[in-house]
């Protein structure tokens, strides 16, 4: 009797801690330093491509990866705005969760600049076409800057 109540409380919380790492979102803290970090790999990705873009540095072929990082940057950004993130430091504006619509619509203005620009770059397009590309990428980041961060 006592060997099978400790077998199904043992049962019990493996299902729980199971279901409670599937389910749980992170501390809000957590939430904010990683969209921190997601953010920081945006900044090193951009920097990186307009110095390429603009002939400070040779492509070698690496181009295509600092445009790959931006898309899939960006492609995590509708995860890294968790409600009730807005902590410590934190520059994001309440509009975020209040004008969820349009934040959602510049968030996918982003997600289609970077995508764009990956693919241009990818398939061999010409300079003034990456260079055009490009721009649509940086006035993305703005785009959703401008409305949802706390102005510079
Ligand atoms: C849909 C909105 C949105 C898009 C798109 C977006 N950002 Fe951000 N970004 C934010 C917000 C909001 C913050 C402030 C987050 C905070 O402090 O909690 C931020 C913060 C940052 C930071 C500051 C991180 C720090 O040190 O605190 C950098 C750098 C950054 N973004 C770069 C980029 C780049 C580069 C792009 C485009 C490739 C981009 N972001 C696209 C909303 C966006």
């Amino acid at each position: 009797m006592y060997q099978k109540t400790l077998q199904s409380v043992f049962l019990a919380c493996i299902i729980c801690a199971i279901s409670s790492s599937a389910l749980a979102e992170p501390a809000p803290e957590d939430a904010f330093d990683y969209r921190v970090a997601v953010m920081t790999t945006l900044k090193g990705h951009i920097v990186a491509a307009s110095m390429i873009v603009r002939g400070l540095v040779e492509d070698d072929g690496y181009l295509v990866n600092h445009a790959l990082g931006l898309a899939n940057g960006v492609a995590e950004i509708h995860r890294v705005f968790q409600e009730g993130s807005a902590v410590g430091e934190t520059e994001a504006l309440p509009a975020i969760w209040e004008q969820p619509e349009k934040f959602k619509a510049v968030m996918e203005k982003s997600e289609e600049a970077t995508r764009n620009f990956h693919l241009v770059v990818a398939e061999g397009g010409d300079k003034d076409a990456i260079g055009a590309a490009f721009r649509s990428v940086g006035m993305s980041c703005r785009g959703c800057h401008d409305d949802f961060r706390v102005p510079h």
